[in-house]
């Protein structure tokens, strides 16, 4: 089974970037705390961070025949981005949304998701741990 790890934009500032709501992890820890999860579960991961909309959109678009499903954080285009909802929509990978902040508790513009709904779940609030739980969540839902 093969995993694609997306983040869209300002995730690469991960560390530095605000760590009140985002930790002090960098995305490289992030991605090594993921590896070693993956070896456990037996899966196999590919990363993928960009910060512009359309390369996001090619990602989503690529990794049908390649990965089996995605783990997304679209940061900030979660909440703008009918092109990266359409592209989950279009390649029918399972997807599971994930944040490291909650971002219901934050600023109004944060509380919808375009993407929610055409994800097999959401995980938001738990840092860089929800990457963990989100990878967790979807392997098993591969496996049923
Ligand atoms: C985020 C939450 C988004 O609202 C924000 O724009 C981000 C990061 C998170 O992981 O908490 O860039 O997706």
């Amino acid at each position: 089974m093969k995993i694609l790890i997306v983040n869209g934009p300002n995730l690469n500032l991960l560390g530095t970037r605000e760590p009140t709501h985002y930790g002090v992890q960098t995305l490289a820890d992030i991605q090594a705390m993921l590896t070693a999860e993956a070896a456990t579960l037996g899966v196999e991961l590919g990363f993928y961070q960009s910060n512009i909309e359309g390369e996001l959109v090619d990602a989503i678009q690529q990794a049908v025949g390649q990965y089996d499903g995605i783990v997304l954080n679209a940061a900030a285009y979660t909440h703008t981005s009918v092109a990266i909802r359409d592209a989950v929509s279009a390649v029918k990978l399972p997807t599971v949304e994930v944040h490291l902040s909650n971002v219901f508790a934050r600023e109004e513009f944060r509380h919808h998701s375009l993407l929610t709904a055409v994800c097999i779940g959401a995980i938001c609030g738990f840092g860089a741990e929800s990457y963990r739980l989100a990878l967790r969540g979807l392997v098993a839902k591969l496996s049923e």
